[in-house]
């Protein structure tokens, strides 16, 4: 979602006249997008500020956007003092206003508002991919989990009139586009604003079929709006992709309720279970985060039971750590750096196994490839399965680009986190 904003940020910038430079150290105004989800991205923000001023700092113009300038506001000019401009990301739509005030020599300017009734949307986005496209279809985040800054850094849910989406897809398709991925920090809370008043499920059901779009993914899904009609679509048109990330965060629905899911593990496992009871076979990724207040070692084994029970193609997987104004803050029974990080090698250890497993199902099966790139030390093409998988292959056919394309490959090795295989004719 960062990535996205910065397509739009550069877009936006490049119409007022601002030019994109290959290296920071050839830039006179250094923008800063930053992520506050766990502390080190926050520190490491602070750290890369004050390394890059007095590297390469001298005469050039900060900036700060994202989370971090949200949440911290007027503050980074006293941790960062050679900062201009702090910019959270429902205030973006002001940015050419506030490089208006810092061109006319204002010292320091901020975009901090909150109450943005509009997502920030622009004809202008400068994408960096020329196969696969985001697409915000929501913003901000009306859920409280316990642990969880987006709700104060991105501010309440704001969706996009299902047209607009519509006819961004069409026009990305227009420009050679194949692949969309419709993003929102809680994506299937969609509810189209316009009097058509869609659904998430209708929505993605739209996108697919735009013509000249043949992939299309989502994320992050929450698990309490999840509806069985989102596994229906995607059973229904090959151009949903065969992948739900679905965070389940943890395994006992003890900590679920501290957390303030709103969803019991079995409330969870029915979900899975509509997954897995599509025709088609349909990845399952995941979000985990392990010592969270009041974790025994109880709760932890049902988090890796529950990882055996779906079967996860893949997960992210976090310490908790404590951010600023959440209420897990007030929760006793903080547990200690050691077990946190005892309990992360376990479970990540637990589903590199899971995926050894699960990927050698995969050895001698075909798969349809979105090709996006080359590997020159390997000499393999970098294809994505519609799962979400990586297989990269050899292909004999000499120096053709096949970036962007969509070939066959049949997959002849496993590995834990990819696959390797041989194009087919
Ligand atoms: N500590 C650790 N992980 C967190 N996440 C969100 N907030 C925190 C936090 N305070 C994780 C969740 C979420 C993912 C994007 O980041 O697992 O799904
Ligand atoms: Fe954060 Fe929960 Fe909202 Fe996800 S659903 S962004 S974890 S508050």
């Amino acid at each position: 979602m960062n990535a996205h904003d910065s397509e739009k940020v550069v877009g936006t910038l490049l119409a007022q006249g601002y030019s994109q430079v290959a290296a920071p150290e050839q830039a006179d105004l250094v923008f800063y997008n930053t992520c506050s989800i766990r502390d080190k991205a926050e520190q490491k923000v602070f750290s890369r500020l004050q390394q890059f001023k007095k590297e390469s700092g001298k005469g050039k113009t900060f900036a700060v956007l994202g989370c971090v300038a949200q949440q911290e506001g007027e503050r980074i000019f006293e941790k960062a003092p050679h900062v201009s401009l702090v910019c959270g990301s429902a205030s973006y739509a002001k940015l050419p206003q506030l490089l208006v005030q810092l061109d006319s020599g204002g010292r320091r300017v901020t975009g901090l508002d909150l109450d943005a009734e509009q997502a920030f949307e622009t004809s202008l986005t400068r994408r960096g991919n020329p196969h696969r496209a985001y697409i915000t279809i929501i913003e901000g985040c009306d859920k409280s989990c316990a642990y969880c800054v987006v709700p104060f850094t991105r501010g309440p849910e704001r969706s996009r009139a299902c047209e607009s989406v519509l006819r961004e897809a069409a026009e990305l398709a227009a420009a050679g586009y194949t692949e969309i991925q419709l993003l929102g920090q809680n994506v299937n809370s969609y509810r189209d604003p316009s009097p058509a008043g869609w659904d998430f499920a209708t929505l993605l059901d739209r996108v697919g079929r735009v013509p000249g779009i043949r992939r299309v993914r989502f994320t992050t899904s929450h698990p309490r709006d999840f509806v069985r009609e989102i596994v229906d679509a995607i059973d229904a048109n090959p151009v949903l992709c065969n992948h739900v990330h679905l965070p389940v965060q943890s395994g006992s629905t003890r900590i679920l309720e501290s957390m303030r899911r709103l969803y019991t593990r079995e409330q969870y496992m029915n979900r899975i279970a509509w997954i897995k009871a599509a025709r088609r076979p349909i990845a399952i990724t995941t979000d985990i985060i392990v010592g969270f207040p009041g974790e025994t070692e109880q709760d932890f084994e049902q988090t890796l039971a529950l990882l055996d029970e779906v079967g996860y193609d893949s997960i992210f997987s976090f310490k908790y750590s404590p951010r600023p104004n959440t209420p897990a803050l007030q929760l006793r029974d903080q547990v200690q750096e050691e077990d946190k990080s005892r309990r992360l090698s376990i479970l990540q250890e637990k589903q590199r196994q899971i995926q050894i497993r699960l990927n050698e199902q995969e050895l001698g099966k075909v798969e349809e490839c979105l090709v996006e790139g080359f590997n020159r030390a390997t000499g393999q093409w970098i294809g994505r399965t519609s799962r979400n998988k990586t297989l990269n292959f050899l292909y004999p056919g000499g120096a053709e680009d096949l970036a962007g394309k969509y070939v066959l490959a049949r997959v002849t090795r496993a590995g834990p986190n990819s696959l390797a295989g041989e194009y087919v004719n």
